[in-house]
C-alpha cells in the first residue's frame, strides 16, 4: 500500500441539529452509538466528486500520476447509478488510461475486499497500479423521518494506492475476506417513502434518494454479528501474521459503532486505545470509514514503521474482510475543508448556516 487518503464534505450536522426535526436527543444517540455529528455532502456534492477529491489525495502525497493507474476498483453502498460504475467515471475524471474500471458491491467491507483484490491483480501481473476508492453519501440512503438509521449514517470517502513490492509502502502481510449469505436479511434496503417537500426538514436531508431505496436494519442482529466478527478477524489475522495480539499497535475497525468497538475490544482484551476510532465525529461512513480512519490515525504520526495495523470491516451480505498491514513509508492525505477552519474563529458556524439555508 503505497498511499491512504480521505476527503470529508464542508458540511457539519450535529445530534442537535438532527433533534431540531427528528424526535432523538443528543443523550441517546451519543450513548447507543458513541455518535456527536456527521458530515453530510449536500445536494450540490455528487458521489464522484467525494470519490475523485480522495483519488486525488492519494495520487498527490505518493506523487503519482493519473496516467500511471492501470485499473480502478470502487466501493460504494450507497451508488447514484446502477450503470455505469463509479470506477469508469472516475476513471474518465481523472484521466487514467484504459484499465479495467470497475465497482465492487460488499456494502461496509467494500475497502478491504479492494485491498485484497488489488493485491491478487498485482501478484498475477494483470496490474501494477491500482487505485481503490470507497465513497459513500449516506444521507442520500437514510430515510430522514425514521430515527432509528437516519442517526446512524454520515458521508466521505476514502482511497488507496497499491503498487508491486519494488514500490515503497506499507506491506499487506494477510488477508482475510469472508461472507455468509444467510444474513442478508439483517440489512438491506426498502423502496424510500415520499419525501415530504411541505415539512421543515433541511434542505440535505431532501437530496436525490440513492436508486429509490433507503437503508432498513435488524440493529440488535448487527451488533450480535459486528462484535463477534471482529474479535475473529483479529484473532486470525493475528494467527496469520504469526504474532500475539500484543504485537498489534492499532486496530482500524470499521466505524459503525463506539459500542460494537468496546465490545469487541473487551472480549479480546485490548484497551480502547489500541482501537483507532473516530465514529464521534463522522458517524457510520460504510466502505469508506476504514481508509478514512487509517488515513486519520496515520497523518497523527500514529503509526511508526515497522508497526502491525489491523484493518478490519463488517457489513451487509453479511460480509467482512481483514488486511494486516506492516506500516512503512506511506503517503498519507487528509483532504478536510471543515478541519481547516479555526473552530474558535467561527468556522464550523460558516458550515452550519450552509446547513439550515
Ligand atoms: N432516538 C431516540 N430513540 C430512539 C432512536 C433515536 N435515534 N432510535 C430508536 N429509538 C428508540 C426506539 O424507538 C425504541 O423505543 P421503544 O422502546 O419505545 O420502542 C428504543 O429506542 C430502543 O430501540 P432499539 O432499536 O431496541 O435500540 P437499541 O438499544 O437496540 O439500539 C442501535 C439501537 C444503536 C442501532 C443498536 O441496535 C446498535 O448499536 N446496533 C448495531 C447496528 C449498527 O451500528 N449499525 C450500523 C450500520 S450497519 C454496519 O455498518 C455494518
Amino acid at each position: 500500500m503505497v498511499a491512504v487518503a480521505s476527503a470529508l464534505p464542508a458540511l457539519r450536522i450535529s445530534n442537535a441539529d438532527v433533534e431540531t426535526f427528528l424526535d432523538t436527543s443528543d443523550e441517546w444517540i451519543a450513548s447507543r452509538t458513541g455518535i456527536r455529528e456527521r458530515r453530510i455532502a449536500g445536494p450540490e456534492v455528487s458521489l464522484l466528486d467525494l470519490a475523485a477529491r480522495a483519488a486525488r489525495a492519494a495520487l498527490g502525497a505518493a506523487g503519482w500520476e493519473a496516467a500511471e493507474i492501470d485499473t480502478v476498483i470502487c466501493s460504494s453502498s450507497s451508488p447514484d447509478e446502477t450503470f455505469p460504475s463509479l470506477a469508469c467515471r472516475l476513471q474518465a475524471e481523472l484521466g487514467c488510461p484504459h484499465g479495467p474500471a470497475f465497482d465492487i458491491q460488499a456494502a461496509c467491507s467494500g475497502a478491504l475486499y479492494g485491498l485484497g483484490l488489488a493485491q491478487s491483480l498485482i501478484q498475477t501481473g494483470l496490474s501494477r497500479r491500482v487505485l481503490i476508492v470507497s465513497a459513500e453519501v449516506f444521507s442520500r440512503l437514510v430515510d430522514w423521518s425514521d430515527r432509528s438509521t437516519a442517526v446512524l449514517f454520515g458521508d466521505g470517502a476514502g482511497a488507496f494506492l497499491v503498487g508491486g513490492p519494488d514500490e515503497e509502502g506499507s506491506q499487506i502481510i494477510a488477508i482475510d475476506l469472508g461472507a455468509d449469505g444467510s444474513g442478508a436479511h439483517t440489512l438491506g434496503t426498502l423502496p424510500a417513502p415520499e419525501i415530504d417537500l411541505a415539512d421543515r426538514r433541511p434542505p440535505y436531508t431532501r437530496s436525490a434518494r440513492a436508486l429509490g431505496r433507503v437503508v432498513s436494519m435488524n440493529g440488535r442482529e448487527v451488533f450480535r454479528f459486528s462484535t463477534r466478527i471482529l474479535e475473529q478477524l483479529v484473532l486470525r489475522l493475528a494467527e496469520s501474521a504469526g504474532v500475539g495480539l500484543e504485537g498489534i499497535r492499532l486496530v482500524v475497525p470499521h466505524q459503525a459503532n463506539s459500542r460494537i468497538l468496546a465490545t469487541a475490544a473487551g472480549r479480546l482484551g485490548l484497551p480502547m486505545d489500541r482501537f483507532a476510532s473516530n465514529v464521534e465525529r463522522l458517524g457510520n461512513t460504510s466502505s469508506a470509514s476504514v481508509p478514512l480512519a487509517l488515513a486519520e490515525v496515520a497523518a497523527k504520526g500514529e503509526l511508526e514503521n515497522g508497526d502491525l495495523a489491523c484493518l478490519v470491516a463488517f457489513g451487509a451480505g453479511l460480509t467482512w474482510g481483514g488486511v494486516m498491514l506492516r506500516w512503512g513509508p506511506t503517503a498519507v492525505a487528509v483532504d478536510d475543508p471543515a478541519a481547516e477552519s479555526d473552530p474558535g474563529s467561527g468556522g464550523p458556524d460558516m458550515v452550519r448556516e450552509e446547513a439550515e439555508e
